[in-house]
């Protein structure tokens, strides 16, 4: 326990000497007690090895008073503990990040709500400057123009970073190529895997539907995937081989991925614990057994699973994705021959902020468009109804009746108008928003958006 030879002889280990206390004060205490009761039990005290490191020791002891005045003598039983304090220390860590991060998570919500609220007076503003801009004005009025437009970007901006953080683990989803990302992962452990006798085999599929979802946050499930399974290969037998698979599944329509490693497997009675948070198996300070319940968490949010197979050869891991059913954009389009120019098309802008609906409707009829406004899904209904259009450009979130239900009405009564249907919204990433979008096929622009991106669109759709 003190880093003695066991050869050496006991008196020379002296465990109460005075310089073997690390707090001088601590052996005056100690003395005291073990004096006045004449025994402890469980006395905790942090002490010198010979190498001067430090331990924790738990000490049991009791005092004998020599009857002929001689040196008294204490009968001790000491327990080194420092492993222990240790795992108490950890285990203070661990409950200090879960309470960071639940205060993160309230005050990313209301960030979060705040930045909602900035992005329609945001995009108001910048629809109105980029209009005027356009405009013949004087130096002066163009120069503050140019910063009121500048400015209202950098705002625009500070939003959209600050929507990240609040997001924390809902950040930025995308279409993305799984196999893909299990190039860009695997690329992150090659040289590793070269020094430490990995080889790895990757069968992955051509022509894999893309899935949407967040990039990172796939990396990050598959490189704790890849990293379990050498860290269990390598302790078991020092090489390994490790192979990853990619396929579709036609009939659940999603895209797989298989990790696939031939180490020690695990256990039966582990197997149900595997992805409980802070289960591991790795000493204390190699694994924090949050690596699998973080991988969890991602895949359930995008809507996937993860499972384990294991046996004799080694444990594979299949994870899911729901493959994202693209732009529904039919090959051979139904409609008839598209017009030459698209200016003169009718276009109703539903809305239900003014400004911005007033700001929107003004830069159409700008740009040579026929437009009509409506100020919530109800009123859109109404007005297609009685009107003809060939585009519209819709606000998700409304009252009475919302974008994605009007979205619904509209594909019944008027399906070929329903393909020209553009979604402006704030930020959707990981809401029901985000499913109805990536379903529906629809194009859509983030809120706020540049006047230049709403024509662009405007006139892609109506090709
Ligand atoms: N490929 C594998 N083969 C055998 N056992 C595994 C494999 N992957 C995971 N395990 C078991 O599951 C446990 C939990 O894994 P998890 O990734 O959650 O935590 P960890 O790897 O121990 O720590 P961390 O990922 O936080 O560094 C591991 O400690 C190990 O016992
Ligand atoms: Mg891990």
């Amino acid at each position: 326990m003190f880093g003695y030879d066991p050869a050496a002889s006991p008196p020379a280990v002296r465990p109460f000497s005075a310089d073997r206390f690390v707090d001088p004060q601590a052996r005056e205490a100690f003395l005291a007690e073990l004096t006045r009761d004449g025994a402890v039990a469980d006395y905790l005290l942090r002490l010198r090895r010979a190498d001067e490191a430090t331990v924790w020791v738990e000490v049991t002891a009791t005092l004998h008073q020599d009857p002929d005045g001689g040196p008294p003598q204490i009968d001790a039983i000491l327990r080194d503990v420092s492993e222990r304090r240790k795992l108490e220390d950890r285990g203070r860590d661990l409950s200090h990040q879960l309470l960071q991060s639940e205060k993160m998570a309230a005050l990313g919500q209301t960030v979060s709500g705040v930045a909602h609220e900035l992005n329609n007076p945001l995009a108001t503003i910048l629809t109105w400057a980029e209009r005027l801009t356009g405009r013949d004005v004087d130096a002066g009025t163009r120069r503050g123009l140019e910063t009121i437009l500048s400015e209202a970007e950098r705002a625009a901006k500070i939003v959209r970073n600050l929507l990240t953080f609040a997001r924390k683990r809902n950040t930025t989803r995308a279409l993305v190529d799984v196999n893909a990302i299990v190039r860009d992962t695997l690329a992150l452990r090659a040289y590793e895997q070269r020094v430490s006798n990995v080889t790895t085999i990757d069968a992955l599929a051509g022509g894999l539907p893309q899935v949407f979802a967040d990039p990172n946050q796939m990396k990050q499930v598959l490189l704790n995937l890849v990293i379990n399974a050498e860290q269990e290969m390598l302790a078991a037998h020092g090489r390994g081989t490790l192979v990853t698979r990619t396929w579709y599944d036609d009939e659940a329509e999603m895209v797989m991925l298989e990790i696939s490693d031939d180490g020690p497997g695990v256990p039966d009675e582990v197997q149900s614990k595997i992805f409980d948070p802070f289960f591991t198996t790795k000493a204390v300070g190699k694994g924090t057994g949050l690596g699998l319940t973080m991988a969890y968490a991602i895949v359930e949010e995008h809507g996937g699973q993860i499972r384990l197979r294991s046996g004799a050869g080694g444990a594979s891991f299949f994870v899911s994705f729901p493959a994202a059913a693209g732009p529904r954009r039919p090959v051979a389009a139904p409609v008839p021959l598209p017009p030459p120019a698209t200016a003169g098309s009718a276009v109703l802008v539903v809305e239900d902020e003014p400004a911005l609906a007033t700001a929107v409707t003004d830069a159409l009829r700008d740009a040579g468009y026929e437009v009509d406004h409506a100020e919530d899904g109800q009123a859109a209904l109404e007005r297609i109804r009685e009107t003809r259009f060939d585009l519209v450009i819709c606000d998700l979130k409304m009252p009475r009746l919302d974008g994605p239900a009007f979205f619904r009405v509209l594909s019944k009564e008027q399906p070929a108008l329903a393909r020209h249907v553009v979604f402006v919204t704030g930020d959707v990433a990981g809401t029901d928003a985000e499913r109805f979008l990536t379903e529906s096929g629809c194009r859509w622009l983030p809120k706020p958006f540049r006047l230049t991106d709403l024509l662009r669109v405007t006139e892609d759709v109506l090709r």
